[in-house]
């Protein structure tokens, strides 16, 4: 009997102060879920706001919200193009910038005659450094520019590693990914200031939001977007400006024709027109989208994976995109 007690009392120490931390680990367990499901609801409640009710609600007015005026950087074909012609389709003027002077005038003439709005261009190539300014900032003098979409961009021919890239390439990616982008800001915002109200979205991508070896330059230079307009949102809400960073994943436009897997339309690779339609329908509405449903579950996977996990699946995917090109190129 004497043995027995003080186990027993041992025993019930024990089972004391076991139901102590099983008590604490039901509370953390219960804040951890409780957490989880606001966010959960939270993010719910922000894809359905962004993504379908504005499908359902109906179009914004674009020209009494922003202004008569859009330009459109890169816009005789693919993003650029198919964005140029949502915001014509929703009344709005629009001056198009490319290198291609038929281009222009033919995207020009097409959107003037289906839309029946205003149209201007001008020839500009962005990779040349300082030279297409002068001529830009004069065709946008005494225009009520309401929105700028800073979409021209250029790309790999194919992934590749950092010291395969041309110097060329380097300065291209410089020039014409992040000064035109500069620039175009510099000539527009302060009209917009002035106006109280605009709207300025800068096209970068998903492939930016984690490093992605292979694309390093290329990504960087869509980081530097992602980051400016997100900065510059807090230096001009307040004065009525409207700043998007737009991150979409792979679209079937000819930039993406480095690969077959990714040139092709798919369930999560749509066309411009099919992506410019739902990203212009969130402009006003969130500072930082993918501007694509599809686009914006591929986004809170990618975001939240870890860096290693990230980099060595997208090393392993550009690797054997990388081979498959050459591979078809030596054919
Ligand atoms: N496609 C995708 O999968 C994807 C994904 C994420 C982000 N993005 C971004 O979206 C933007 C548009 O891509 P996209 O696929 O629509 O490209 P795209 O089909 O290759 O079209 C590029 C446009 O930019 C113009 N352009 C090219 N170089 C130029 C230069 N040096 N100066 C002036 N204009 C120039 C081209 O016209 P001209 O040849 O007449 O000059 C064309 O109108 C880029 O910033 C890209 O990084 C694309």
């Amino acid at each position: 009997m004497a043995a027995v007690e003080p186990f027993y009392l041992l025993y019930r120490e024990i089972g004391r102060s076991c139901s102590f931390y099983v008590e604490a680990l039901a509370i953390v367990g219960a804040w951890y879920t409780i957490r989880k499901c606001i966010s959960l609801g939270f993010n719910t409640y922000r894809a359905l706001r962004l993504h379908l009710i504005p499908k359902l609600v109906g179009e914004i007015d674009l020209v009494k919200q922003y202004g008569k005026w859009a330009v459109v950087t890169g816009s005789t074909d693919g993003i650029g193009k198919a964005y140029a012609e949502e915001l014509a389709k929703r009344g709005v003027n629009i001056i198009l910038i490319s290198r291609s002077k038929e281009k222009l005038e033919a995207v020009s003439r097409s959107i003037a005659e289906t839309y029946k709005v205003e149209t201007d261009f001008v020839v500009a190539d962005f990779s040349k450094g300082r030279e297409p300014y002068p001529a830009i900032k004069e065709a946008l003098k005494d225009r009520d520019i309401g929105i700028l979409v800073n979409n021209v961009g250029v790309f790999y021919h194919y992934p590749d590693y950092f010291t395969n890239l041309s110097e060329d390439m380097l300065w291209d990616m410089v020039n014409v990914n992040i000064v035109s982008a500069n620039m175009m800001i510099r000539f527009v915002l302060p009209g917009m200031a002035e106006k109280k109200k605009g709207a300025i979205v800068n096209v970068s991508s998903g492939s930016s939001c984690q490093p992605t070896p292979m694309f390093t330059v290329y990504g960087a230079s869509k980081a530097y977007l992602d980051y400016l307009s997100r900065a510059l949102h807090y230096e001009y809400a307040s004065k009525g400006i409207f700043i998007q960073s737009l991150t979409p994943f792979f679209i079937a436009t000819k930039m993406a024709v480095c690969s077959s897997i990714i040139s092709k339309r798919s369930f999560f690779v749509p066309s411009a027109e099919e992506y410019a339609s739902h990203a212009v329908s969130t402009l006003g509405l969130s500072t930082r989208t993918t501007g694509y449903w599809k686009h914006a579950i591929k986004f809170a996977l990618a975001e939240h994976l870890p860096e290693w996990i990230w980099a060595w699946f997208a090393l392993y995917f550009l690797r054997t995109v990388r081979k498959k090109v050459l591979t078809c190129k030596m054919k």
